[in-house]
């Protein structure tokens, strides 16, 4: 793919004050507008000729940024195309919503991500912000960048202080039986918002999406939709604020849904499609619209029997990072077809025991943890697998030290172990040697065990009635 020196903030509007194709666009639209209503109401040649001086200087305008000619009624969606969601350029890092992969043991360069996707950073401002305005200490995941970069946070924090609601949109593409700790990054992060901010939660279980990409079956991909539901439930949702459907169900079931659906489908060509996600010529037409399903739950108006037909509702997806294209997608059609645009906050990555090259697989049952693992399985994985920044011997390793950034098991820490002190001091003797390898995986061991059998314990607790309560269409606790 041929990538130009269009930033993704260039197409989609996204800029502060710089102007966008979008924004030219828009400014051409009304400029035509008026010097079609001076004529008409044969106003003073000088203000016509006026209105006309700006409206040809922004065509020049438009024609710079775009490389193309200003169309009347051709929004210049085209130029998505040229944004870098295709192969990576040498050197850099691979993401896009199937792969994840870099050269770096430290893991994907999130800071190049940020710029290249053209995104923000949750820096430390906003840590503290999330922690004022919420009156909570942040989320570890907050606090120790592993949720690093979003779209909108400000906004949504400015209107939550002036007393406006919002909503939470996540999901999960029900590939398998079998989730791995990575998979629960986001549900983890999410519960903490929904307690945090008390707000309605709408869950996609994309069953569809993977029946259109993987050779399963139709039942196949809905047993995996309910059997995925239960683990979500287990994470500790409430039942009262949480919605969680199956598209190959709710689609067909409101009618409002899939109006939104046909709106985005509308307003996208296959030629953006083609340049965020990549696709081919002999691609199913399934794929190439199912973009639009995947962006359909970020408009309120999707959901009549929670929002009472309210369309103006704000929504903040937490996702990772890799799904970022289907929002960028849905953020560039959000105005054109009267919604707001849903803010984001991305996270990283859970790196695969072999090490942060690639994520977390369910598909390399030696690279994952599973939610389904015995105490002695995960001991085992961790021992044998987990990739280790120690040195050879345990003499070098006294002597120079170990090196946390690139260690599994001490990145595995950084997500799950609560307390950030013991975290610090495990890092600062694992980097002086005083902490050996094996300690280090006893240590994770010992962290991961029991958080997956209580895991473990809640999803028994799971019945297919509660499964059913969840996933019916029905008001949750709140008055829009
Ligand atoms: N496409 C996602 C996957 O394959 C599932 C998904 C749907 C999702 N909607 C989402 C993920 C919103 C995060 C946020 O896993």
């Amino acid at each position: 793919m041929v990538l130009t020196k269009l930033k993704m903030t260039d197409c989609l509007g996204d800029g502060a004050g710089d102007m966008t194709p979008m924004d030219l666009y828009e400014k051409l639209t009304s400029q035509g507008d008026t010097v079609r209503t001076l004529k008409t109401e044969k106003a003073a040649k000088a203000d016509i000729d006026a209105a006309v001086q700006l409206l040809l200087k922004l065509k020049v305008d438009y024609k710079q940024v775009t490389g193309q000619d200003y169309k009347t009624g051709c929004p210049p969606s085209e130029c998505v195309v040229s944004q870098d969601n295709g192969p990576a350029a040498d050197g850099e890092d691979m993401v896009d919503p199937w792969n994840v992969s870099t050269t770096n043991a430290k893991g994907v360069d999130y800071d190049k991500l940020i710029v290249r996707f053209g995104s923000s950073k949750i820096d430390q401002e906003l840590v503290d912000r999330i922690e004022r305005v919420s009156g909570q200490k942040a989320h570890r995941f907050l606090r120790r960048g592993i949720f690093f970069s979003h779209r909108d946070m400000h906004q949504v924090l400015d209107a939550y202080e002036k007393n406006k609601s919002f909503y939470l949109y996540t999901g999960r593409g029900p590939s398998s039986d079998a989730l791995h700790m990575g998979h629960l990054i986001p549900f983890i992060f999410t519960k903490w918002l929904q307690d945090t901010f008390d707000i309605p939660l709408v869950i996609q279980l994309t069953d569809d999406e993977k029946y259109l990409w993987k050779d399963l079956s139709l039942e196949d991909c809905h047993r995996y939709t309910m059997e995925n539901a239960k683990d979500i439930i287990a994470c500790g949702f409430d039942i009262n604020k949480t919605f969680i459907f199956s598209d190959l169900d709710y689609m067909g079931a409101s009618p409002d849904f899939y109006r939104n659906v046909v709106k985005v489908q509308k307003h996208v060509t296959f030629n953006q499609v083609k340049g965020i996600f990549g696709f081919g010529d002999s691609d199913c037409i399934g794929k190439i619209a199912f973009p639009a399903i995947q962006a359909a739950p970020s408009f309120s108006s999707s959901f009549p029997q929670i929002f009472k037909g309210r369309k103006d509702v704000q929504c903040l997806i937490p996702c990772a990072i890799d799904q970022d294209p289907y929002f960028r997608m849905t953020r560039d059609v959000a105005p054109r077809i009267g919604y707001p645009k849903p803010a984001l906050l991305h996270s990283t990555f859970f790196p695969a025991l072999q090490g942060a090259q690639t994520k977390m697989s369910a598909s390399d049952a030696n690279s994952s943890i599973f939610l389904t693992d015995t105490p002695k399985q995960i001991k085992n994985k961790v021992n044998k697998h987990a990739f280790s920044g120690g040195k050879d011997t345990v003499e070098e390793h006294r002597k120079y030290g170990g090196n946390p950034d690139v260690d599994v098991s001490f990145m595995y820490l950084t997500f799950f172990l609560e307390d950030d002190e013991q975290l610090e001091k495990i890092r600062q003797d694992y980097a002086s040697g005083a902490l050996l390898t094996g300690e280090l995986k006893k240590r994770l061991i010992e962290t991961l065990q029991p958080l997956i059998t209580s895991h473990q314990e809640r999803r028994k607790q799971v019945t297919e009635e509660t499964v059913k309560q969840f996933m019916t269409p029905r008001p949750l606790n709140y008055s829009f």
